[in-house]
């Protein structure tokens, strides 16, 4: 399996273009098995497939946040070949804290501080 990751700081640089268009191409024209994992709070990825992230109950978003959860209740199919995990318009105060908090656990259980665990 590959993972291919689109980012830039930058805004307007072409990545959900270039994440449509690829996985599109991977899946439809290579017989690739895509799955697309759209991080991105505009929801735009998806838009571009024609999901109503409005109309989303399973996010990315309430993926990386759930407990346990099941990994294929938040997975549609576009085409055979192509799946996605879409994102709703998530308010971005909601991601920023989120983000703050994993990286602060992360910190936290770094192998120097791994005893605060045990
Ligand atoms: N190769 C290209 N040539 C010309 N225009 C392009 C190209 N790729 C993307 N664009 C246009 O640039 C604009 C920004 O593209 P896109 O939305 O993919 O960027 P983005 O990095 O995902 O933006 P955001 O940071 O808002 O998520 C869009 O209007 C898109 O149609
Ligand atoms: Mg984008």
């Amino acid at each position: 399996m590959k993972t291919i990751v689109l980012a830039n700081a930058k805004g307007g640089t072409g990545k959900t273009t270039v994440a449509v268009n690829l996985s599109a191409c991977l899946a439809l024209h290579h017989g690739k098995r895509v799955l697309g994992i759209d991080l991105d709070s505009q929801g735009n990825f998806g838009i571009s497939y024609g999901v109503d992230p409005r109309q989303l109950t399973h996010t990315a978003f309430h993926l990386l946040t759930a407990e346990a959860p099941d990994v294929r209740a938040y997975i549609k199919e576009i085409k055979p070949n192509l799946h996605l995990i879409p994102n709703g318009t998530v308010n971005l105060n909601k991601i920023c804290h989120f983000w703050i908090h994993y990286v602060e656990v992360r910190n936290i259980a770094s192998p120097s501080n791994c005893d605060h665990f045990r």
